[in-house]
């Protein structure tokens, strides 16, 4: 009796509050949307968004609000960062169709192959700002070509009637800043990220300083350097004097005669707060964060190099966090569990790192630490990475892979990647087993890229042990 009455107290004192007042405020950096604005503004968007699904009264959603706040503006124009009300009733129907059973609920969703259609996951990481950040970061797709010397030329023989810009960069890693610069200037300016030890290209185009910014209009050879700060706010700026960047999501339809008013109005000024956000003009929340953005990436940057050679920066970008005293692979020492776990007609993505019979040479060590770093971070950020293993050569089928692919000697390590459902591998071909190197290789996997062969029927196993087998959105 007591309970169904304090029950019936709660709910009126809910329904009183249907409209309960929104954890964000007008000025919060946190774009705060409703159902109708979802597809448009976070569906259809070339961007990468975070969303929380919350209501008001609830302590956890209390407790983020202000490290949701800092990640909001510390991914101003690299990620949106938004907010559901579910407490208020226009949202409800659209937070029980997103499968919203607790407060808060964090999505990651971002475009897919298919427009319209994002990929949508749950964020499952710390409730942190610098966690979130990281793992929305991550998320961003990348179509910045990363070339080397011999490689320059080719590149800019390609598609010679679409300006180019290319930034040079100490790094090997393309900052999600990059990342986001090349979305918004997709079809407009194809962007490069050049290092600074590809020393031909260095010379070229006489750069001195790292990071530097080069436009090169499309039939110009004179390339056009950029003096000012390296902020996502000034590079956007710089390379609109080609033409302005891609909308990152469409118009709001003109006057829907369905919508309220209402809807229509938080609909119009959602929308214009994040056009003006990702653009970067003249917002000043947005310019400070993407500056405080990138300040990471140029402290990084400006570090003296104190080690002897460029190739080893003093700070190794996935080894930010803690270095795991020996970091391990799982091995696949028998011929049947590397078939059951990686090689049948059901498995998909796994990476292999299979040994030569020295396993102490360095570069198996190298390759086996790199490895285990990167999946060490990515579970640490909680982001969806296929699994890794080490073969040791003493697996008879070790040397049959090396044979089979003509990966090359025995005595060496090599890095592939399998998936037996879609019969295919794709091999590592850096010389360096060093983590920045290899972490590329494995985001370009994630990333669909990289070069696809054949994987022959004869390496797949039937596959008879049972796996989970994600019909779709697999990497
Ligand atoms: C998204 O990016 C494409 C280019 O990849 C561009 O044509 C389009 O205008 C952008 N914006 C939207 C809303 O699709």
């Amino acid at each position: 009796m007591v309970r169904s009455t304090t029950l019936v107290a709660a709910a009126a004192a809910l329904a009183l509050n249907a409209h309960a007042e929104s954890l964000y405020s007008k000025k919060s950096a946190v774009l705060q949307i409703t159902g109708a604005d979802y597809d448009r503004v976070i569906a259809k968007s070339n961007y990468t968004s975070i969303v929380e699904f919350y209501a008001p009264w609830c302590g956890h959603c209390k407790n983020l609000q202000p490290q949701y706040e800092k990640a909001a503006k510390s991914l101003a124009g690299i990620a949106k960062v938004a907010a559901v009300n579910c407490d208020d009733e226009i949202n409800k129907p659209f937070c029980g169709k997103m499968g919203v059973q607790g407060f808060p609920t964090l999505k990651i969703v971002r475009p897919s192959k298919k427009p319209g259609k994002p990929t949508v996951e749950d964020y499952q990481g710390q409730r942190q700002a610098k966690a979130i950040v990281d793992t929305v970061k991550d998320k961003i797709p990348n179509i910045v070509k990363r070339i080397t010397d011999p490689k320059l030329d080719e590149w800019l023989e390609e598609n010679k009637d679409t300006a180019k810009a290319i930034l040079f960069s100490d790094k090997g890693l393309v900052s999600a800043t990059l990342r986001t610069l090349a979305i918004d200037f997709a079809g407009i300016v194809n962007i490069a990220q050049i290092r600074k030890s590809e020393a031909a290209a260095v010379e070229k185009y006489g750069i001195t300083k790292f990071p530097s910014l080069i436009l090169i209009p499309a039939g110009s050879a004179d390339p056009i350097k950029h003096e000012g700060e390296v902020s996502k706010d000034a590079m956007v700026q710089f390379l609109s004097q080609i033409a302005p960047p891609n909308p990152d999501c469409p118009e709001p339809k003109a006057k829907k005669p369905k919508a309220k008013k209402d809807d229509a109005k938080k609909e119009s000024k959602s929308s214009s707060k994040f056009s003006k956000a990702s653009a970067a003009h003249k917002s000043a929340d947005a310019s400070s964060a993407a500056t405080s953005a990138m300040h990471e990436t140029l402290e990084e940057a400006s570090k003296p190099t104190e080690s002897p050679t460029p190739e080893t920066p003093a700070v190794e970008p996935i080894l930010e966090d803690e270095v795991p005293a020996k970091p391990t692979l799982r091995s696949l020492a028998e011929s049947a569990d590397l078939q059951a776990s990686c090689l049948n007609k059901k498995s998909t993505t796994c990476i292999l790192a299979i040994l030569p019979k020295d396993e102490t040479s360095e570069a198996a060590a190298n390759a086996v630490a790199s490895l285990a770093s990167i999946h060490k971070k990515h579970d640490a950020l909680k982001t969806k990475l296929f699994p890794f293993f080490s073969v040791p050569a003493s697996n008879p089928l070790a040397a049959t892979i090396v044979s089979e692919l003509s990966l090359g000697s025995a005595e060496q390590v090599h890095l592939i990647a399998v998936h037996g459902k879609r019969a295919w591998y794709k091999k590592y071909s850096g010389e360096a087993f060093d983590a920045t190197s290899v972490e590329q290789w494995v985001d370009a996997i994630r990333m669909g890229e990289g070069e696809k062969k054949k994987l022959p029927e004869s390496l797949l196993g039937g596959g008879e042990k049972k796996q989970e087998t994600p019909e779709h959105g697999e990497l």
